[in-house]
This record gives structure tokens, C-alpha cells and sequence, in this order.
């Protein structure tokens, strides 16, 4: 089987590792990939959807695997419909579950999937009556995709308006912030669930515990993502229970509305007395993807086929009982402005029980440099968190490149 994988980040070398590693791979492309798909992958640039189709055609793949978001909102998997190579993905309506808050949240109170109280607005006006209504802290989310920079949590009156001007007078995120989520403040424990989806069945993949804030003991800016570990710890049979009954509801859901697609539904959760949703994504996390994957003992290729054929069962999927933990290294300054092109040393002397992703690297001649804000995952498995932490920081050490900054904190608690 012939595989082209979309992405360049730690989720995508991730997917290229475990994809490589199946018996039914016959050859693998990354576009546009890194520095560490190339371990495994032939990386290609592909500039637009309709470039990765020219170049799927014209080298006989049979199968797209579609990391990153964007694609999938511009509708990649529509635009393959009337080929015969498979893409693994949502297609465009379903991708609106991440491309739009107010249409996921207007299906999870269809179907009764728990989840903050909400009200969307279109206006100024409207959203300063609609606060009226609401506590503080209060969540206020533009509704598109806006980078992931969308949501901010307000402490007052005075920083909602401060919002609401930028969204709807300044237009910081154009159009896509001009319909607006006013969302309850959960309080709570985070948890992000990757499902498979199987023609609108979900199968779901391990629990993982992904960290947002750039610095130690969760202060300052949200990120993409700079540590991660699986499983979480919150993942007792009690929640289980209740997750599986949710899970339900967003499977007839996704039936009920026709958007039974097969690929990924990624679920953030907030965990209190009961689990609530706080977000959609429709495809792999970032760096959820990085500890979860590994900890897969299956065959991913079979997994996805079987997806694709809306046959996969959970007992599909077969799991390690080891635990995961990924810290990444990030450039000094992001999710702000940072440097790029510095030079990495030091990753082939890591430990052999330790695994390093790339997140964004580039190879130059025969150096690798950094290309981005996160730029290695150093990963490591074990039977606790204490001890793989033990590990994965000590190879940190072995690591070296001018703006590596890292938190210490992850998988600590
Ligand atoms: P989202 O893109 O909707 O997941 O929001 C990004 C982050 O904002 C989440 O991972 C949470 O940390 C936080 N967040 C979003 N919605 C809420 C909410 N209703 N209550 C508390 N925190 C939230
Ligand atoms: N780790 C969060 C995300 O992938 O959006």
C-alpha cells in the first residue's frame, strides 16, 4: 500500500513512524514532513489540496492520511470523492465539528452530549446582553478556526468588552471572529480522548493529559502543547462509564446528521463530578498524538482500513499497558516571536528506551535546525510517571541547541 501523509509537525512524524511499521506499507510519503519523517518517509512539498491530489494521482497512492486541520475544513477529502484513493479524514461538512464552535456546540445541546452553558452572538450589542446572563470567569470563543488563538477566559467585565471591541471592530480575526461563543467557565481537570471514526461509530484510543501553558505549574500563555503523557490518570471505570454514554450521543449524532465520516474525532474533555465537553477536533492531537501512538500495539494501516470500511470494533485496537510521556522543547519565546534555524545536536545519543519526535525541523546539508516553535518531543515509556520523568529530563540534557527551552514539570502530580 502506497501512503502519503499531510503534515510536518510531532503528529505527523508520529503517524509516519507507526504507519512505517506496518506490514501492508509498501511506501511512504510525508508532505511536506521534517527533519524526522524523513526517517521513514520520502518527503515531498505539496503546496494546496489540489496539489496533493495531482500528486496522489499521478503516483498511484491508495491511501491520505490528513494530520493537520486545515485541509479538512478546505475540504481535501471531498475533493478525492469521485477518485478511488482513500483519504482518512473528515470531509468538509463534519469538519465544521473544529471549524466552528457555535455548530458544535448547537450539536452537542441537539444531542445531549454534556457541555458548558453557551450563547452565540453576532454583535456587540447582542454580546453585552447576553453576559448579563453569565458569571465570572466567563469563556469567550470566536467561532472559526482563528490559528487556535480564538478563545480567551475573561475575568471581568471590562476584559469582555476589551475582546468584544478586537473581534467586532478591529476584526483581529476577520470574518471568523465575527460570530461569537459566550461559554460557562468550567472548572475542572482536562483530558483529551482520540476516537477513531468508523462511518460515525466511535472506537476510542487511549486517554492522554496534554499541557497548554508555555510555562511551569501552568502560568503564562496557552500553546499548541508542550508536554504530554497517556494514559490520564483520571481514566478510572466510573468516568470510563459516563464517557462511553457520551460517546454514544456523539455517535447518533454524527449518524443522525450525516456527518458519519471515517477518521479522527478528537474530544477535549473537562473533568469534574462528570466529564463535559469543551471542544471538537477532527483529527489526530498535537502531542496527544506522540504519546498515544506509541502505546498502540495494533496495526495503525489495518485500523484506518477498517475505518474506512466502517467495520472497526474497539477490540481492534489492542494497547501497551506502559505508560507514556512526552516533554517538548520548544524555541525561546514562543507562542510568541522566536528564532528559527539554530542548530540541534545531540539527538541520535538520547537512550535507546527513549524516542525523540520532531515537531518542526529542518535538515540542512548534514545538520538539523530548528524550523518552529515546538521542535523536538522527547518521549519515553515506563510503569510510572516518576520514573519515565527520571528518564526523559536527563536525556533532555543530552539535547542541545541555542533557544531550547522546556518545562519541568511535566507528568509531576
Ligand atoms: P478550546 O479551543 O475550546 O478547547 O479552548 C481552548 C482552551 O480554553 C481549553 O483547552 C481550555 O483550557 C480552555 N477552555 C475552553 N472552554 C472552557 C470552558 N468552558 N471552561 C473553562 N476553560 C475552557
Ligand atoms: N493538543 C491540542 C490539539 O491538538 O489541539
Amino acid at each position: 500500500m502506497k501512503v502519503l501523509v499531510v503534515g510536518n509537525g510531532g503528529r505527523e512524524d508520529a503517524i509516519c513512524k507507526k504507519i512505517s511499521e506496518s506490514s501492508k506499507c509498501t511506501e511512504l510519503f510525508c508532505s511536506k514532513g521534517n527533519a524526522g519523517t524523513l526517517r521513514y518517509a520520502k518527503n515531498i512539498v505539496l503546496n494546496s489540496n489540489e496539489e496533493i491530489f495531482e500528486f496522489s494521482k499521478n503516483n498511484n497512492i491508495d491511501l491520505v492520511v490528513v494530520g493537520p486541520e486545515a485541509p479538512l475544513c478546505e475540504g481535501i477529502v471531498d475533493l478525492f470523492s469521485e477518485s478511488n484513493i482513500k483519504v482518512f479524514g473528515a470531509n468538509k461538512k463534519s469538519a465544521r465539528l473544529e471549524g466552528s464552535k457555535n455548530f458544535a456546540k448547537e450539536f452537542m445541546k441537539k444531542y445531549d452530549v454534556p457541555t458548558a452553558k453557551y450563547e452565540t452572538i453576532k454583535s456587540k450589542e447582542e454580546g453585552i446582553k447576553a453576559i448579563e446572563s453569565f458569571s465570572y470567569p466567563i469563556v469567550i470563543k470566536a467561532d472559526g478556526l482563528c490559528a487556535g488563538k480564538g478563545v480567551r477566559i475573561c475575568n471581568s467585565k471590562e476584559e469582555v468588552l476589551e475582546y468584544f471591541t478586537e473581534l467586532f471592530e478591529d476584526k483581529i480575526f476577520g470574518q471568523e471572529g465575527t460570530t461569537v461563543v459566550i461559554e460557562e467557565f468550567l472548572k475542572g481537570k482536562e483530558a483529551s480522548l482520540l476516537c477513531f471514526v468508523s462511518k460515525g461509530n466511535l472506537i476510542p484510543m487511549e486517554s492522554a493529559r496534554d499541557y497548554k501553558r508555555i510555562f511551569d505549574n501552568d502560568e503564562g500563555e496557552n500553546t499548541g502543547g508542550v508536554g504530554c503523557y497517556s494514559p490520564s490518570e483520571l481514566f478510572n471505570d466510573e468516568l470510563k462509564l459516563k464517557i462511553e454514554k457520551t460517546l454514544e450521543k456523539i455517535s447518533e449524532g454524527l449518524k443522525k446528521e450525516k456527518l458519519d465520516y471515517s477518521g479522527i474525532l478528537f474530544i477535549g474533555f473537562m473533568i469534574d463530578e462528570e466529564p463535559k465537553v469543551l471542544e471538537f477536533n477532527v483529527r489526530f492531537g498535537d502531542p496527544e498524538t506522540e504519546v498515544v501512538l506509541p502505546r498502540m500495539k495494533s496495526d495503525l494501516l489495518l485500523a484506518i482500513e477498517k475505518s474506512l470500511d466502517g467495520t472497526l470494533k474497539k477490540e481492534d485496537l489492542k494497547w501497551k499497558s506502559e505508560k507514556c510521556l512526552t516533554v517538548i522543547l520548544t524555541s525561546r519565546g514562543y507562542p510568541k516571536n522566536y528564532e528559527k534555524g539554530k542548530e540541534i545536536i545531540g539527538i541520535d545519543s538520547v537512550d535507546e528506551d527513549i524516542y525523540v519526535y520532531h515537531n518542526n525541523t529542518k535538515v540542512n546539508g548534514s545538520k538539523i535546525l530548528t524550523d518552529g516553535g515546538r521542535v523536538l518531543s522527547v518521549t519515553g515509556f515506563g510503569n510510572t510517571y516518576d520514573e519515565i520523568r527520571e528518564k526523559v529530563y536527563k536525556n533532555i540534557e543530552k539535547i542541545i541547541f541555542e533557544t531550547k527551552q522546556y518545562r519541568k514539570d511535566i507528568g509531576k502530580n
